[in-house]
């Protein structure tokens, strides 16, 4: 069992963002130069791309907007350059509820994830890269604007090449603002937006890497996924496998490094964390945030974004790392933001709230999703009211686990987070919910001359 020394704060990727909100400042260029910004980049294009590509593949750094699949891995599927355009879209869309992370690095340093976008847009040898931000993020987009205009001004993009013409591949970067749907994080209905249509996931494959943004070679990252590729490449590979844990699973994957861990919810001080991953979540509440609000006693977490499912309240001191919805019946990590439940929540009350989200987000493309997550709301609902019947539970489990790309109903991802979500807080908390309902009677027909 790690002890709380094995997990204090890592500032990594924070290390010009200040704990404390009331201290921090965005970091603009002068500064970031000044602190040691921009050399990662000035070795990176010193070295062949496709050493990076390994690099960073070595590090084995799991992609932070969710799925956690390798980055550098993800870079290796691209094929061999033909002399055509090749994309890079940055996913800053962040409409996940309780994921705020990604939006600290555009905050304060904007300049960190541009680095990291230029690395990217080098090893993986493309010259145009999206930056797709979350409609509602009026200030942040304002901010990497700014922060985009001095990186040309500077030189860092440009028809000259990168870094002053260091190199001769010229990148352009360019913002996207969403029109403020949660489907279009979905990389492939973030394309299509991109592309100006309506963003409609798109069956895979053909997967971006070899057929993306109009028709061509894309890869699609999270924002803090880039930003990590600069330390990567900074400090070495051997420095970033020192932090996070190993796989406890039998032939698991690695979680290493740091991880922005956005915390709301019953906490006494909601906030965004950089600490290693594997990190129990009990310590983080505890030790981290100022444990529990009011004193009161845990009941349930959301590990990453409500797609996940729900942490029981025996998974208090389930480790924050890959491995985790393997081991506790939840989706998956996600984006590693947690939203703390505590003793008084009404856990009946957050399965509607949650259908209502993902039926009001459903693109409509597949009908299990689409009438799937009506019938999820209007089920709840009514058990909510007290009007349900234990049937309408058994219902519920039935329609929620046939949604999503896991039993192979719908094209993304979406129905799969609704799905885990509802099933996780019914299974997890079966008793509250069967408090709400009665019981269904099935009339039984006995013949008059029975027994006789
Ligand atoms: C409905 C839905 C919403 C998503 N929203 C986001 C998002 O806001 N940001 C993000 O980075 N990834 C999001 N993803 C995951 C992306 O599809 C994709 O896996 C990710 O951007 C890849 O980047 P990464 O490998 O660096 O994590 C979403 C997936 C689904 C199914
Ligand atoms: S699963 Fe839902 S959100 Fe995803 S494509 Fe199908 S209908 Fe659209």
């Amino acid at each position: 069992m790690p002890t709380s020394a094995d997990f204090k704060p890592t500032p990594v990727l924070t290390k010009r963002i200040p704990e404390d909100r009331a201290q921090r400042t965005t970091v603009w260029y002068d500064q970031y130069v000044a602190t040691g910004g921009y050399k990662t980049l000035e070795k990176a294009i010193a070295m062949q791309p496709a050493e990076i590509v390994e690099q960073v593949k070595g590090a084995v750094l799991r992609g932070r907007g969710g799925a956690g699949f390798p980055a550098g891995l993800k870079w290796s599927f691209l094929p061999p350059a033909d002399g055509g355009p090749r994309y890079l879209a940055i996913n800053c869309d962040e409409a996940e509820p309780g994921t705020f992370k990604d939006r600290l690095l555009v905050d304060f340093d904007p300049h960190a994830v541009l680095e990291g976008i230029a690395i990217a847009a080098y090893a993986c040898q493309m010259q145009t890269a999206y930056f797709f931000i979350r409609g509602e993020y009026h200030h942040q987009a304002k901010v990497f604007q700014k922060a985009l205009e001095e990186a040309y001004k500077n030189g860092i993009f440009g028809k000259q090449g990168l870094m002053r013409g260091a190199s001769k591949l010229a990148v352009d970067v360019v913002l996207h603002r969403s029109a403020g749907a949660y489907i279009c994080g979905e990389e492939t209905a973030l394309l299509e937006a991109i592309e100006g249509k309506r963003g409609w996931p798109r069956v895979k494959p053909p997967f971006p890497a070899v057929k993306g943004l109009f028709g061509r070679p894309t890869i699609i990252n999270n924002v803090e996924t880039l930003a990590a590729a600069v330390p990567i490449l900074e400090h070495g590979v051997d420095w970033w496998k020192k932090l996070g844990v190993e796989s406890t699973l039998p032939g698991g994957m690695p979680s290493y490094g740091t991880k922005l861990m956005g915390v709301s919810g019953h906490v006494n001080k909601p906030n965004t964390y950089e600490l290693e991953l594997g990190i129990p979540l009990r310590m983080l509440v505890e030790k981290h945030c100022g444990g529990m609000r009011n004193g009161k006693k845990f009941k349930a977490a959301i590990a990453g974004g409500v797609s996940m499912g729900v942490l029981g309240t025996d998974q208090y001191d389930a480790p924050m790392d890959f491995d985790i919805g393997r081991k506790y019946d939840v989706l998956g990590l996600g984006t590693a933001c947690p939203t703390v439940f505590d003793e008084d929540t009404d856990m009946v009350a957050v399965a509607r709230n949650i259908s209502r989200f993902f039926k009001a987000e459903s693109c409509g493309q597949c009908t299990p999703c689409r009438e799937g997550s009506g019938w999820l709301l209007k089920l709840l609902t009514r058990i909510e009211k007290g009007a349900g019947t234990t049937q309408d539970l058994d219902m519920l489990l039935e329609i929620a686990g046939s949604m999503g790309l896991t039993p192979g109903t719908t094209i993304c991802g979406l129905a799969d987070g609704n799905n885990w979500a509802i099933r996780t807080i019914v299974n997890k908390f079966r008793p509250e919910f069967e408090k709400r309902v009665s019981p269904r009677f099935v009339p039984v027909y006995v013949s008059a001359t029975a027994g006789r």
